[in-house]
């Protein structure tokens, strides 16, 4: 079944120059990216973003994170690719993220673990629509679906 994932690269992966390597790894595994934008996430949006960790101590240096430079927010589509995209991502923790994971190959520390992924249908539709209006999400054909998919 094709999803829409939101994904994002979050300040360290951009000031670390790493977007390219990243976009790499998704474009090379079959995936499509069909939005995306840099920006610089303000406070209120970041608290709204990660919302469900208000009351978590790690909050407050969360947010600063995320707010701490440019992030480069994607909208990727592919068949199950909500999942298939948390397993590419790795592990919250990148010590304990599988080497071959983004995480567990660029990261070290959880609070700079230089990628989000939404975690599940309903995250990545309340994230998408936070971040991207229908008319920034493009809807194209590549032209290998057929070698990707048995059922493009
Ligand atoms: P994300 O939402 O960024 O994709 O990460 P995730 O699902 O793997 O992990 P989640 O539990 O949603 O946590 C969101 C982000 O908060 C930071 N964090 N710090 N210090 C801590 O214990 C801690 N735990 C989480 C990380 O940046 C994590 O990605
Ligand atoms: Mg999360």
């Amino acid at each position: 079944m094709k999803e829409k994932s939101f994904l994002m690269l979050k300040p360290d992966a951009v000031k670390r120059k790493l977007a390219g390597k990243i976009i790499t790894r998704l474009e090379e595994k079959g995936l499509k990216i069909v939005a995306a934008r840099m920006l610089i996430i303000d406070d209120d949006l970041a608290k709204e973003h990660y919302g469900e960790h208000k009351e978590k101590p790690f909050f407050k240096d969360l947010v600063d994170y995320i707010t701490s430079g440019p992030v480069l927010a994607m909208v990727i589509e592919g068949n199950e690719c909500i999942s298939l995209i948390r397993k590419i991502v790795g592990a919250t923790n990148p010590k304990e993220a599988d080497l071959g994971t983004i995480r567990g190959d660029y990261a070290i520390d959880t609070g700079r673990n230089i990628i989000h992924a939404s975690d599940s249908p309903g995250s990545a539709e309340r994230e998408i629509a936070l971040f991207f209006s229908e008319d920034e999400i493009c809807s194209y054909t590549l032209p290998d679906e057929e070698l990707i998919y048995e059922e493009p």
